[in-house]
């Protein structure tokens, strides 16, 4: 199949699609990146030149790799256990904790087919009145222009997904076209799933990243997860693909059948011991009117030895509860402390680095991962680094690439 073809080049290829991605080496279409190969080489390049093009992570020709790989199957209402539980559980929940509104989120959308069956969703079960908005991602421009035309063949309305709410309207005998009230609570931007979604997009109430992650690396898969993690409201619901995980991601709490693969992130009153916050009640004076002495005062106590500065663990805490509470100010002068402290500390670099970023501040985000891939890669790759979640040496390591490889291609 790849006679011919220079194994440097196809090797070089196949790092690009992988570290663009997130895919597992074994994820990635040999006969697409073959066929994407030769076309260049047809068109009378050198095998050389192709190389040293494919050492650019953001080159045009990087991009057509990554877009001949990507896999966009997709339809309406696919694995409808997840809207149903989204209608009959997470819907009601919401309400009943005081939502003032309903937010989606579709991580890799394709073409656009779980975004919309998404705000079908929301906006059949929300009350009236009630704002309702959903957002598609992905990595393939292509996909994201189709959602946005939302015009559909046969092949996107499947006998084996029920057509839970209405989403769409026949245009002509073949096709169909989103309901203008479904569209008009939609929207569509590129975003890749290896770097957080920008803080502009907010938190979602509802995340469905499904059949995507399926392709990933082990540790591009857990990068992801924590991305999406964090753009979960508290008491949101992340929805995966039926075998993509084996348990829940870090901070997030199984809901309903193992086979759903529904995760839970807790709201504040809800979290265990490990998740409370760490700041401490400062010490009230006694009210109690002080009996007069008679005799001479016991001799004073030693002063108590002075308190120990709180350690990287509790001050990251702290850190994760003013994100949580929107305090994007104070979350990072917490973090600059602890960076400064404990610059070793490899969750805080993480935890810094991604504040920034999602603060659109890349060039103080940059060094912080340079950072952290400098000293998670001094660890052997297994090593549990201690956090708020035991996470391996490889998971920051990983993170960091990501990241790092990531800003390249823009
Ligand atoms: C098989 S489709 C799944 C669509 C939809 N979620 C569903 O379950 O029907 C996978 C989608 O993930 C997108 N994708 C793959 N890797 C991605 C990444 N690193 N960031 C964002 N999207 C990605 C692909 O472009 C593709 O559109």
């Amino acid at each position: 199949m790849s006679a011919g073809l220079d194994p440097r080049l196809l090797a070089r290829a196949r790092e690009v699609v992988a570290d663009t991605t997130g895919f597992r080496d074994d994820a990635i279409a040999q006969d697409a990146v073959e066929r994407v190969l030769r076309a260049e080489l047809a068109r009378g390049r050198v095998p050389t030149e192709v190389l040293s093009e494919l050492q650019q992570l953001g080159s045009p020709l990087a991009y057509t790799l990554v877009r001949a790989v990507l896999v966009g199957e997709t339809y309406f209402f696919r694995q409808p256990e997840h809207f149903r539980y989204i209608t009959q559980e997470g819907i009601p929940s919401a309400l009943r904790h005081g939502a003032m509104h309903l937010r989606g989120w579709s991580a890799g959308c394709a073409t656009g087919e779980e975004a919309y069956s998404l705000a079908a969703c929301l906006l059949a079960c929300a009350p009236a009145g009630m704002p309702v908005e959903v957002v598609g991602t992905d990595l393939h421009e292509a996909s994201l222009e189709a959602a946005r035309r939302g015009t559909y063949g046969a092949w996107s309305r499947r006998e084996s997904a029920p057509a839970l709410h209405p989403v769409y309207e026949l245009l002509n005998g073949r096709q169909v076209s989103i309901l203008p009230e479904v569209r008009k609570v939609t929207r569509f931007a590129p975003a890749n799933l290896l770097a957080p979604l920008p803080e502009r997009f907010g938190l979602f109430d509802f995340i469905l990243c499904r059949n995507v992650l399926t392709y990933f690396s082990p540790s591009a898969r857990d990068a992801a997860i924590v991305h999406l993690a964090r753009s979960l409201a508290p008491g949101g619901l992340l929805f995966l693909g039926t075998v993509e995980v084996d348990r829940a991601p870090p901070g997030l709490t199984r809901e309903g059948p193992p086979e759903l693969q529904a995760f839970r992130k807790p709201r504040p009153e809800e979290r265990t011991f490990a998740q409370l916050p760490v700041a401490q009640p400062v010490a009230t004076p006694r009210m109690t009117p002080t009996p007069r002495r008679l005799s001479a005062p016991p001799p004073a106590l030693p002063a108590p030895p002075p308190s120990p500065p709180p350690s990287p663990a509790r001050l990251h805490l702290q850190a994760l509860e003013r994100i949580e509470e929107g305090n994007v100010a104070g979350a990072t002068a917490v973090l600059e402390l602890l960076v400064k402290q404990a610059p070793d500390y490899l969750p805080g670099l993480l935890e810094l680095a991604l504040l920034r970023e999602r603060a659109g501040a890349r060039d103080a985000a940059f060094p912080l991962m340079r950072a952290l891939r400098t000293r998670a890669g001094q660890l052997p790759p297994d090593a549990l680094v201690d956090g708020p979640e035991a996470l391996p040496a490889r998971f920051y390591l990983a993170s960091a690439d990501a990241y790092l490889n990531l800003g390249a291609l823009e």
